[in-house]
């Protein structure tokens, strides 16, 4: 019989987490490989290769640091031999490097392979126009794309905290596939085929979490906060259902929808960096490289794209907090004139 073999592309924060549940779920269930590759950016950390010292640590000392990798999960720096044999791809890579990632991959996919985007970010094609990273990956590599988010922080995921994800599939045997080897007793998964909504939300709650993090930067304290993630929600439903109408509501109350949007509020990377902006007035970039040891922030960026691909638009639909998480993070307006949001009505 056939043994399905899983290579993780990606190895930071979120990646490392996720290849220790799926190494130790090959391990037991039937029909996969034991053994699972992780592609590495290589690079040295104190004096090491990274993937050099994930392989004989069986740790991430960099991404995740403190949390013990399955051993069957071989950490390989060259794109092509980690991916070029395997059966399921799991993409989990910051959004910004899909392109390059793709272009090394391209032809050298096994026939037949499927893959699964965990990335929460956008792209836009040649003409500008909105594309899921899934899109952009299925359009390049030629192979069907799933897409797997939900409220889930790397660290307490990776410490087996209880949580849940929304895995987004349009092929019901590829859906049952995929959560087999996602689930465990901790990671709940639910399989919905609003493929595209899915993906939307994981992406969208990003530029939200910026705004949730300008506001904790300007102590406006929890009512505040709670008031943004609902005018967050609303927008980001607006957005979704312009762009995509045959989406479904009930798709955000999965985990990919108001969970995810509310641990990142709280709990995620993109708050931490934005609070840190309005307190110490330093860059983004700066920040994001003096805070965040390597790993990447997808909120702004993901505001530009939406913020362009609807100013194309005209702004045929009114989403003032987006506009302003936009405005704060690349037109240097002021982080409190995200307090004009609120005398503006959002309701569906
Ligand atoms: P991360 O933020 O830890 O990113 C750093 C990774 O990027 C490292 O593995 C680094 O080696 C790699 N990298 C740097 N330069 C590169 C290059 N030029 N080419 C290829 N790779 C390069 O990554 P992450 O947290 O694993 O996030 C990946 C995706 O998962 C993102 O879209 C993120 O939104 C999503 N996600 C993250 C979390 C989380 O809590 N961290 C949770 C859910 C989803
Ligand atoms: P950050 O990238 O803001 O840390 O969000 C992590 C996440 O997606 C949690 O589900």
């Amino acid at each position: 019989i056939e043994q399905l073999k899983v290579c993780l592309v990606g190895s930071g924060n979120w990646g490392s987490a996720v290849a220790k549940i799926i190494g130790n779920n090959v391990t037991r269930l039937e029909g996969f490989s034991r053994d699972v590759t992780m592609y590495v950016y290589e690079e040295i950390v104190d004096g090491e290769k990274l993937s050099e010292v994930i392989n004989s640590r069986h740790e991430n000392v960099k991404y995740l640091p403190g949390i013990k990798l399955p051993t069957n999960v071989r950490a390989e720096p060259d794109l092509v031999s980690s991916a070029s044999n395997a059966d399921i791809l799991v993409f989990v890579v910051p959004h910004q490097f899909v392109p390059g990632i793709c272009a090394k991959l391209k032809g050298s996919i096994k026939p037949g392979a499927v893959g699964v985007s965990l990335i929460k970010g956008l792209d836009a094609n040649v003409g500008g126009k909105l594309e899921l990273v899934s899109e952009t990956i299925a359009s390049s590599l030629q192979i069907p794309m799933s897409v797997l988010m939900g409220a889930n922080i790397a660290t307490e995921v990776a410490q087996e905290c209880h949580c849940e994800a929304t895995l987004g599939c349009k092929n019901s045997a590829q859906g049952s596939m995929l959560k087999r080897i996602f689930s465990t007793d901790y990671f709940k998964i639910e399989v919905v085929d609003d493929l595209e909504a899915v993906e939307m939300c994981g992406a969208l709650k990003n530029v939200v979490a910026c705004a949730a993090g300008f506001a904790d930067g300007m102590d406006l304290g929890s009512n505040t906060k709670a008031a943004i993630i609902r005018i967050g929600l609303v927008e980001m439903m607006s957005i979704i259902k312009s762009l995509f109408p045959d989406s479904k509501k009930k798709t955000y109350f999965q985990s990919c929808g108001v969970a995810d949007l509310i641990t990142t509020c709280f709990g995620g990377r993109n708050r931490r960096i934005s609070e840190a902006f309005v307190r110490t007035g330093k860059s983004l970039a700066v920040l994001e490289a003096e805070m965040l040891n390597g790993q990447k922030l997808q909120g702004p960026a993901t505001a530009q794209l939406i913020y362009k691909i609807l100013e194309k638009e005209a702004f045929k639909i009114e989403v003032p907090l987006f506009v302003k998480v936009y405005q704060i993070c690349f037109e240097g307006i002021s982080p409190r004139s995200l307090l004009e949001i609120f005398s503006i009505v959002s309701n569906l």
